[in-house]
């Protein structure tokens, strides 16, 4: 089901014979972006989370009571995902909005995080990434958004294949996790990760450090989701479709960042990153391997 209608004819042939072809038929009618039921179910308090427009988008809601969250149906081995977001207006201090990929696993966890962390009315949102590999974070990013998030809807983006994982805003770039595995850096490739997102109160870390609590008077707040768009493996699925060179996420455009994405990096990292662990010699007096490699 996951399939999109970007799927490559070989694939196409390979599934008939693996999946069967009723299911073949559902892939190719399968336009992108789907529903929300399509592909996502509920797995924090079904109240907090309300279908709009047919199933197309979805609001979550964060209350005194609770949060929420969703998760995908499938996990992944490899792709590309996305959505696009609108986060909490105005005073969303003390809030995180979430939205990440993890193995699932708890002993040796593959994640790759996007954090919203919300912010008085007026102070920027910042967007903190992570990345777990082989069960070790603590690869904290942060960037503060050159737009008000909350003002309209923004895509935000995951790709992951055998080369890197980059995280984008719009098509901007804000975080690339190269494969250095020739330089003994572990990169997330063994385990299948599903797609999550949950609305929580997060107001003991996240803006500011803890220091801006949630003011539940403007509560309940809302973040909106729509556009849900998955393109990967899913397990179980096609066998071998992990290690397919013809795969969309796989092919030459999405190996490296090009020369237009490069420059937006780079213009993102120069004025609007605020937090580096790499550059974080309290944390690490030793630069972490994976940071010695440039951007
Ligand atoms: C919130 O706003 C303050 C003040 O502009 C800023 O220092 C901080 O990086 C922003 N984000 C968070 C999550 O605290």
């Amino acid at each position: 089901m996951t399939y999109s209608s970007r799927m490559f004819p070989e694939n196409i042939l390979a599934s008939l014979f693996v999946a069967g072809f009723v299911t073949v038929l559902l892939s190719v009618a399968d336009a992108r972006p789907a529903t929300f039921l399509q592909d996502f179910r509920t797995t924090w308090s079904d109240s907090h989370i309300k279908q709009l427009d047919g199933g197309k988008g979805i609001q979550l809601l964060l209350d005194q009571n609770s949060g929420c969250g969703f998760a995908s149906k499938s996990k992944y081995l490899f792709g590309r995902v996305s959505m696009k977001i609108k986060l909490i207006p105005g005073d969303s201090a003390g809030t995180v909005t979430a939205f990440y990929m993890n193995s699932d696993t708890d002993q040796v966890r593959d994640e790759l995080d996007f954090e919203f962390l919300g912010n008085r009315t007026g102070q920027p949102y910042s967007v903190q990434t992570n990345v777990y590999a082989h069960g070790k974070g603590d690869r904290e990013q942060r960037v503060n958004l050159w737009f008000d998030p909350a003002a309209d809807f923004h895509t935000y983006s995951i790709l992951w294949n055998h080369h890197h994982v980059v995280f984008s805003v719009d098509e901007v770039p804000i975080r690339v996790y190269k494969n250095n595995e020739a330089k003994g850096v572990p990169f997330p490739k063994f385990q299948p990760m599903g797609i999550f997102s949950t609305l929580w109160e997060a107001d003991d870390w996240a803006t500011r450090g803890g220091l801006e609590k949630i003011d539940w008077s403007k509560a309940p707040f809302y973040a909106y989701y729509k556009d849900f768009d998955i393109e990967g493996c899913p397990k179980p699925g096609p066998s071998g479709c992990e290690s397919n060179p013809k795969n969309l996420w796989e092919g030459s455009g999405y190996q490296q960042l090009d020369a237009m994405a490069s420059r937006r990096y780079r213009w993102v990292r120069m004025n609007h990153m605020v937090y580096d662990y790499c550059t974080d010699k309290q944390r690490y007096p030793v630069t972490p391997p994976e940071c010695m490699d440039g951007i």
